[in-house]
């Protein structure tokens, strides 16, 4: 079944507002974890044109790469290492404006100056993240985190 996004304009409240009733529609009624991550990173991809989006599962106390969309990346990142590593150990998420000055940050496109990753948090564990990466520095705030 073909599958289209309908794009819009306008501030990033209303392309959060128009994008995820569509994501939800997207992933309604299909069980399989990684085919609903792959077209959540997809479609937010394809919303909003950043630089790379996309996950890493926790598996064997590591994050693994997952589906993503953009330029190859880092396979494995330890607990602690990194924005992502940090954000599994944390549990949090963390919005950094400019990777240059987040300790440790590691750099999988010399493009990429800000950074936000949410952790996936399933009955209270830190089961893997979700990244997103911009060519633009502090392009992530608030209304990324809480959409
Ligand atoms: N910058 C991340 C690594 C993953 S890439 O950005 C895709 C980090 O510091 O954990």
């Amino acid at each position: 079944m073909a599958e289209d996004l309908s794009i819009i304009q306008g501030t990033k409240e209303k392309q959060y507002q128009a994008l995820l009733p569509q994501v939800k529609a997207l992933i309604k009624g299909e069980p399989d974890f990684i085919a609903n991550l792959a077209n959540i990173g997809a479609a937010l991809k394809e919303q909003f044109g950043w630089l790379w989006v996309g996950f890493y599962l926790v598996k064997n106390e590591e994050l693994v790469l997952g589906p993503f969309q953009g330029p190859v990346a880092c396979t494995r990142i330890k607990r602690g290492r990194g924005v992502c590593g940090t954000a599994w150990a944390k549990g949090v998420t963390l919005i950094v404006p400019d990777v240059e000055q987040f300790p440790g940050h590691i750099a999988c496109s010399s493009l990429s100056k800000s950074e936000i990753v949410v952790p996936l948090i399933n009955k209270g564990a830190v089961v893997g993240v979700f990244d997103i990466d911009s060519v633009l520095l502090n392009d992530f705030d608030e209304t990324d985190k809480n959409s």
